[in-house]
């Protein structure tokens, strides 16, 4: 009647341990993500720019279940623009999502669906509320790995195609040493 955890997560570092899918985007996966795009496409290939660890719980676009995942993104710059997660709506666009710092020092970008975008500081210990309709990536804005836990509806789904076509409409950017949010023109 009692059970081990099929699952585990060390709350220092964010690692996943047990009944984990895997993956990972190196520069090579991230064509047409960074504003410098022939930089990109001139820097090592190979470099991993973010790794996922996910317990999948539920049948992907089950509705009512959850999926826990961590993200960690690596330090790093292409040209001044930090390293970062690819972003995306959910597929179920309504669909809400909570993220938390678990190590590292980052930025939660957000847009609206008007193309609006503001970012939140990422701590270890910060917390964010993503509401439904609000597309969302990371960066990592420090020296470290960032390390992001987050849980989001089985039915969510993921829309990268529209940021794939559109782009987020802000870029974060490493001027005069510190991230700022720079509009896209
Ligand atoms: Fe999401």
């Amino acid at each position: 009647l009692i059970s081990s955890p099929g699952v585990m997560i060390d709350l220092t570092s964010g690692t996943l341990t047990g009944d984990v899918v895997e993956s990972e985007k190196r520069l090579k996966d991230l064509a047409g993500v960074f504003v410098n795009e022939s930089l990109r496409a001139r820097m090592d290939p190979a470099t991993i720019i973010y790794r996922v660890q996910t317990h999948v719980a539920e049948k992907e676009g089950m509705e009512g279940g959850l999926f826990y995942g961590t993200s960690f993104v690596y330090p790093g710059l292409v040209g001044d623009e930090y390293f970062m997660t690819k972003g995306h709506f959910h597929s179920k666009i309504d669909r809400a999502e909570y993220y938390w710092c678990i190590q590292g020092e980052g930025m939660l970008i957000l847009m609206d669906i008007h193309g609006k975008c503001w970012a939140e500081k990422m701590v270890a210990g910060s917390l964010h509320y993503i509401s439904g309709y609000i597309a969302h990536r990371i960066a990592n804005t420090g020296r470290s790995l960032l390390a992001v836990g987050a849980c989001w509806p089985s039915d969510a789904g993921h829309d990268y195609k529209t940021i794939t076509d559109k782009g987020f409409m802000a870029r974060l950017r490493k001027i005069d040493g510190v991230p700022q949010l720079i509009p896209v023109r």
